[in-house]
């Protein structure tokens, strides 16, 4: 019978059981509600509602069950509850009696899924955390492994000026490391701990949500009942460092899917995350770097649904709210999948150094070297611009790299430019020249790729 039968004389028909039971997806978090459940029967027992004996009884009743759902051998599929608490306050009276029907007491499932879902939420980021540092781990393997390659930069996707490969890697890293620090900051607005809140206004047992707050691992409890029971910024927190984060890996994935283009030639990727053809024999597919991209609709649209379902709502809570989960729990999968395969690319991927060389030695990519020559000969830099763009057309129409010019057809444009151009045209004099910090130098990715991996283990 539901929870609530009581004051119901008709029976729910098949299509609201359809649209209103949530046990099909918040089974998930069968361990934190029972977890909530044994510490809210320890405040029970403080407050004087349970005896010792039957606090025991509940615990030790809580505790097999949470044994069986940790091993996953709850019969969740067999049962007519409409939710994941239902189900458990059931499991518990068929073991119990009426011990088992004390448990709600000065409880709502308002408060109860607020905080439930907190700490499924809270448990995820912290496994979540975990993939994003394996997934640093693999950028900084990729870049020691690489630590002379150049290859060309990119904006406008035009070859701009080369850097270092490595440098690329770190770019990356730093993109991670922000996705790690938003998490442990929404873990700390997360940390607050709803039971006690009753439905939506408290409770009248005097129960010490200080050392239930404490007992599941809350920093402290929430302060206001209305906004316990109707807060879901935390789910809509960490849709936000999903999609941010996928937004991060689906710029990954596409740089990745350039430089192993046909066109590009950069690198090749593994055969364990590429698919072929069923068709073209030849084609070696880049499919886990597309899902990678791909994959951000879902997640970007789980957080734009949730936004939406949590507009206007009025205070407190209202069953529009039960919509939180099934987004989540998918954006979380999505992304942890997603996190998981990206260090696999990585660490999958083989650089063709000579090729990136070539390519970053080509498109002129070292006319902004001139122009800075140009500086170092008094000329103001715009001015230098200038001369270097002219040089360019001269290239351009000789078919040549403008090292390749001879110095006459240079001393044509500029009379200022002297033997002295050609080491500053090589391809590692522009590279090292940035040697400020954050440049692409190779001294200053040295000490960034170093610092990192130092500081990694500090790291999530
Ligand atoms: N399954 C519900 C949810 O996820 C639990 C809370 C139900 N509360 C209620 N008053 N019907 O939101």
């Amino acid at each position: 019978m539901a929870l609530w039968g009581g004051r119901f004389a008709a029976d729910s028909s098949s299509m609201f059981r359809q649209v209103n039971d949530s046990l099909p997806f918040d089974r998930v978090m069968a361990s934190q509600d029972i977890q909530g459940s044994i510490i809210w029967s320890r405040g029970l027992k403080k407050a004087g509602v349970l005896t010792d004996d039957e606090q025991a009884q509940l615990e030790a009743a809580l505790t097999e069950l949470k044994a069986q759902a940790d091993a996953g051998t709850l019969d969740f599929d067999a049962s007519p509850e409409e939710d994941i608490h239902s189900f458990v306050e059931a499991a518990l009276i068929e073991k119990l009696g009426d011990i088992g029907r004390k448990l709600h007491t000065g409880r709502s499932r308002n408060d109860q899924v607020a905080t439930d879902f907190r700490l499924w939420v809270r448990e995820h980021v912290d496994s979540l955390k975990g993939d994003l540092v394996a997934l640093i781990r693999s950028l900084l393997n990729t870049a020691s492994r690489h630590q002379e390659a150049i290859i060309p930069g990119y904006t406008h996707l035009q070859r701009a000026q080369p850097i270092h490969f490595a440098h690329w890697c770190l770019a990356y890293v730093e993109m991670f490391k922000r996705d790690l620090s938003r998490l442990s900051d929404m873990q700390s607005r997360l940390n607050q701990c709803p039971l006690g809140s009753g439905a939506l206004a408290g409770t009248t047992y005097p129960v010490d949500r200080e050392t239930i707050a404490q007992e599941l691992g809350f920093a402290s409890p929430c302060l206001n009942s209305l906004d316990a029971v109707s807060d879901r910024d935390f789910v809509l927190e960490l849709l936000f460092c999903a999609s941010t984060s996928m937004m991060h890996m689906s710029r990954l994935a596409e740089d990745l899917i350039f430089y192993n283009s046909g066109e590009a030639g950069f690198l090749q990727l593994g055969d364990s995350v590429t698919s072929g053809s069923s068709l073209m024999p030849q084609k070696k597919n880049p499919d886990a770097l597309e899902l990678m991209r791909g994959k951000c609709g879902r997640v970007f649209g789980h957080l734009q649904a949730l936004l939406v379902t949590m507009k206007g709502l009025p205070l407190a809570y209202n069953k529009d709210m039960q919509e939180d989960k099934e987004g989540a729990i998918d954006a979380v999968n999505q992304w942890h999948c997603c996190l998981c395969i990206a260090g696999e690319v990585l660490d999958s991927l083989s650089l063709n150094e000579d090729r990136c060389r070539e390519a970053a030695t080509q498109g002129y990519a070292n006319a902004t070297e001139l122009a800075d020559y140009l500086v170092g000969k008094g000329i103001p830099f715009r001015t230098g611009h200038d001369i270097a763009g002219q040089v360019v057309l001269k290239a351009i129409e000789a078919g040549c790299a403008i090292e390749a010019l001879p110095l006459s057809d240079l001393q044509q444009v500029c009379d200022k430019i002297d033997e002295d151009v050609y080491p500053v045209l090589q391809l590692e004099f522009g590279v090292n020249q940035r040697n400020i910090l954050g440049g692409t130098s190779k001294e200053t990715v040295t000490k960034a790729l170093y610092q990192e991996l130092e500081s990694l283990d500090k790291l999530g």
